[in-house]
């Protein structure tokens, strides 16, 4: 299974939502397409009213409550439990923005992942070296560091791993093909006296025209898309050309 998962971040009216993910929903051959799998995550105002409105579509959350798994007094937030009632059953977790803007902790992203598996919810699980560490070639011990700090011990449920280097993050920079092949394959071997993820992903300034080679010449099993999935034909070419 290939994923191909969109991140809205703070972006689009409920109107404009709404059309998108009509024109998404109509013009995707589900068919031909049954070995990819598109998840959107748009803002969580929208999410329940999409789910209901869209049952072929996958959605997921950007992010869940770190207070408590259920219901409490929390102003503001929104629980694992509250997801699952509205039949969400992906939320991105971690994503470097919520660590930028909102000083999310690796200890508060463990937590998200273990209310969201106590919820039936796959977290897809966001990790990522800053410049620094890849500028001064500590990346792979930061990468490293972050796995074992996020992922909960004894994680025997299925969950998706998003490589996402903060400078690759809307800077229209990527790896090259050898730097996305060594995290994988670092990456893989770290996980395996953890726990295996069913997918390991990579997110960065992906579009369209750089999508095809992510795919091909590497093992990553999808990607996480930002801008690139505000734009409906740039999103429908990237589900046409992964594989
Ligand atoms: P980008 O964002 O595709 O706009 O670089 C990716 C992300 O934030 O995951």
């Amino acid at each position: 299974m290939t994923f191909v998962i969109a991140n809205w971040k703070m972006n689009f009216s409920r109107d404009e939502a709404i059309e998108f993910c009509n024109i998404i929903s109509s013009r995707i051959d589900y068919k031909a397409n049954y070995l990819k799998q598109l998840i959107i995550a748009p803002p969580a105002l929208y999410l329940s009213h999409l789910a209901q409105l869209f049952p072929k579509l996958q959605f997921a959350s950007q992010d869940v409550s770190a207070c408590m798994s259920t219901y409490g007094a929390y102003t503001g937030e929104i629980s694992a439990a509250m997801l699952q009632s509205c039949g969400i059953k992906y939320s991105i977790i971690g994503h470097c923005e919520r660590k930028l803007y909102h000083s999310e902790t690796y200890e508060q992203s463990r937590l998200k992942i273990e209310y969201c598996i106590a919820h039936d919810i796959l977290p897809i699980i966001c990790f990522g070296e800053n410049l620094n560490s890849r500028q001064n070639n500590n990346y792979l011990e930061e990468l490293k560091k972050q796995i074992i700090e996020i992922l909960p011990r004894l994680l025997n449920s299925p969950f998706i791993l998003a490589y996402e280097p903060v400078w690759a993050i809307g800077t229209a920079i990527i790896p090259s093909i050898t730097e996305l092949n060594e995290v994988y394959e670092f990456v893989n071997t770290i996980t395996m006296s953890i726990a295996q993820p069913m997918a390991i992903v990579y997110g960065g300034s992906v579009n369209s025209t750089n999508v095809c080679s992510i795919i091909k010449s590497t093992k990553y099993n999808g990607v996480l898309l930002g801008k690139a999935s505000l734009d409906k034909d740039e999103l429908i070419k990237i589900m046409e050309s992964v594989l």
